[in-house]
């Protein structure tokens, strides 16, 4: 089954290596970043679960939880997670759902067999409070994922949300942002954004970002 941006993320339980999962249980109304990678015991993957550890503060400060995927068991999560401790000097402080099954890369269209047709691609889902996939990113098995690019989505996504802006290219927190198209009313304007704009075209206005 594959998944569209604003589907509801589909819910499963699974095994984990924190114990069993009830996704949408575990969610809570909190956001959630759920990514798989190809497997146990490979330095790719070694490295970005590691990073996700050592994100661990900045996850929580966006209010984030995250949660890993392969189709490894859970005894071999618990042996790998003893190696990425020790090779990437931190704590593995999240589940890795252990997918033997292959029950969830079903629901989440993990396995792209023209790419390999037993592990799973890497790929990696931003879910909202309302359980809403917001992103969706697939990279080949060779890539590591870029985190702070995952950051950056989550602030413009949480920014976006609650202000009547977007995000341009390159856009870093603190930056300036597009006010969208559709807000057309200069009164509202003047009150969404006291500071004003700069209208480089009648489309693309930009103001300084509001929650700072
Ligand atoms: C890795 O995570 O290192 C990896 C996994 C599959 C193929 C190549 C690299």
């Amino acid at each position: 089954m594959s998944i569209r941006l604003g589907d509801i993320a589909p819910d499963f339980e699974q095994d984990s290596s924190e114990g069993r999962i009830r996704f949408h249980e575990w969610l809570n109304n909190s956001w959630a970043v759920l990514f798989s990678h190809p497997a146990d015991f490979t330095p790719v993957c070694t490295t970005e679960l590691g990073l996700t550890a050592k994100l661990k503060d900045d996850f929580a400060k966006r209010g984030v939880k995250a949660i890993a995927l392969s189709v490894d068991p859970v005894d071999s999560h618990l042996r790998w997670i003893d190696d990425i401790n020790e090779t990437q000097n931190t704590r593995v402080n999240f589940p890795i759902i252990a997918d033997a099954d292959r029950k969830v890369s079903g629901l989440y269209d993990l396995i792209h067999p023209n790419a390999n047709d037993t592990l799973t691609v890497r790929s990696l889902f931003i879910i909202d409070p309302n359980k809403k996939v917001r992103l969706i990113i697939t990279y080949p098995a060779s890539t590591g994922r870029n985190f702070n690019e995952i950051l950056r989505v989550i602030d413009s996504l949480q920014l976006t949300d609650n202000h009547k802006v977007a995000t341009p290219a390159n856009w870093q927190d603190g930056d300036d942002v597009v006010i969208v198209p559709s807000l057309k009313d200069e009164d509202e304007i003047k009150q969404r954004f006291p500071q004003g704009y700069r209208a480089v075209k009648p489309y693309l206005r930009l103001t300084a970002q509001p929650n700072k």
